[in-house]
């Protein structure tokens, strides 16, 4: 077990750390001539920007990677995107035809709801697209395309280095898609694509950020209860951190858009509460760091998570983690390490059982 582990305390640890060589194998054989390129993983771009929907359906985390495929594919391509929670899809009677697109996201390839979404599709005539991590695996047999993401075996039932390939391949998906569709021009692409190949580097960057994790973890540890709160991107970045959290410390946790907390959670802030507010999307930070003031006011905690060009006033948050910086469409990929590892370090001080937190199993191949 220990050998498996490779000296780290537990395969979470491990997995966080295994990020940067997951992004790599499944981002650089697929950047050719400093372009995306999917069409070795039978996709083709030419076709799959005439489809008239999109549509991304996953459970967990991986429905978290499809929130970042949607920002990203909506901002760059101009492509209209939803994203739902496969046991919500299916019984919804959705509005889906042989003209759509169907990207379904597992990283075992075995999720009962998620398989029954694809069966759903592929009834109606759309076209599939699956992104799967086990190969062979149920849903990689049955989608019409299959983009593998190269993360290995996960053993930790929380899910960090399998979610990390997943948005990479969410980007790729989405430089490639712009490109075919006139929305970007070849040197934005290259240049994005230029930055997503150095992705590893970077994420190798923010894990050193662990010690001021595990400091952050200290100050959450005795929390009842806190908020993750962010806008546009990082609204889909702090509901995986969010999830992540609860799933292995137990604490409650809730992630908010952050300009909707003035119609609701703002309720729920008292003296010490923490809350973490992710906020790497330049146009937004203003916005959030008012939402910020307003929580603060109240006596809220405030952890924030920024790149660091980014200048914030004297006293707007108690603690802040800082970013390595990247084009500001690939930042989700530097904040989810130090999210990883915030939770991570919640969990170990509570002396939990960070690999097999309790009611949770890897994948759920029932209903
Ligand atoms: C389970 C796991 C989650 C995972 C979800 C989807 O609930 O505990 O971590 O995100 O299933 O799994 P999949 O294998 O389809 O990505």
């Amino acid at each position: 077990d220990a050998a498996e582990k490779g000296g780290y305390e537990h395969f979470m640890l491990k997995e966080i750390h295994e990020q940067p060589a997951a992004v790599r194998d499944t981002v650089s054989p697929r950047i050719i001539n400093g372009m995306p390129d999917l069409s070795q993983d039978g996709v083709d771009m030419q076709k799959l920007k005439d489809y008239r929907q999109i549509f991304i359906v996953a459970c967990g985390t991986a429905m978290h990677a499809g929130m970042v495929g949607k920002y990203v594919i909506e901002k760059l391509a101009r492509k209209p995107v939803i994203v739902d929670i496969a046991s919500e899809f299916r019984y919804r009677d959705p509005i889906i035809t042989k003209d759509d697109l169907m990207i379904v996201i597992s990283q075992s390839g075995e999720t009962a709801d998620t398989m029954a979404v694809l069966r759903l599709a592929k009834e109606v005539g759309a076209a599939t697209l699956a992104v799967v991590n086990v190969v062979g695996s149920s849903i990689a047999r049955e989608a019409d395309m299959v983009i593998y993401t190269h993360a290995g075996p996960e053993i930790s039932v929380a899910s960090t280095k399998a979610y990390m390939v997943q948005i990479s391949v969410m980007y790729l998906l989405a430089f490639e898609l712009a490109y075919a569709n006139g929305t970007i021009d070849k040197e934005r692409c290259m240049e994005l694509t230029a930055q997503l190949g150095q992705m590893p580097d970077i994420i190798r960057e923010t894990l050193e950020l662990k010690d001021t994790c595990s400091f952050v973890a200290s100050k959450l540890v005795n929390a009842e209860s806190l908020l993750y709160i962010g806008r546009g991107l990082d609204y889909a970045l702090s509901m995986e951190g969010s999830l992540k959290l609860k799933e292995i410390s137990y604490i409650h946790s809730e992630s908010y858009a952050a300009g909707e907390l003035k119609h609701g959670t703002i309720s729920l802030i008292t003296e010490g509460m923490p809350v973490i507010a992710v906020a790497t999307q330049k146009k937004l930070i203003e916005k959030t760091v008012s939402n910020i003031r307003e929580v603060k006011a109240r006596g809220a905690m405030v952890i924030l998570i920024c790149d660091n060009s980014i200048e914030v006033g004297e006293g707007v948050a108690d603690y802040i983690i800082r970013l390595p910086q990247t084009d500001e469409q690939l930042m989700p990929m530097a904040a989810a390490a130090p999210l990883q590892l915030i939770a991570y370090y919640t969990s170990v001080l509570k002396g939990n059982d960070v690999d097999k937190p309790r009611n949770l199993a890897k994948s759920v191949t029932v209903e």
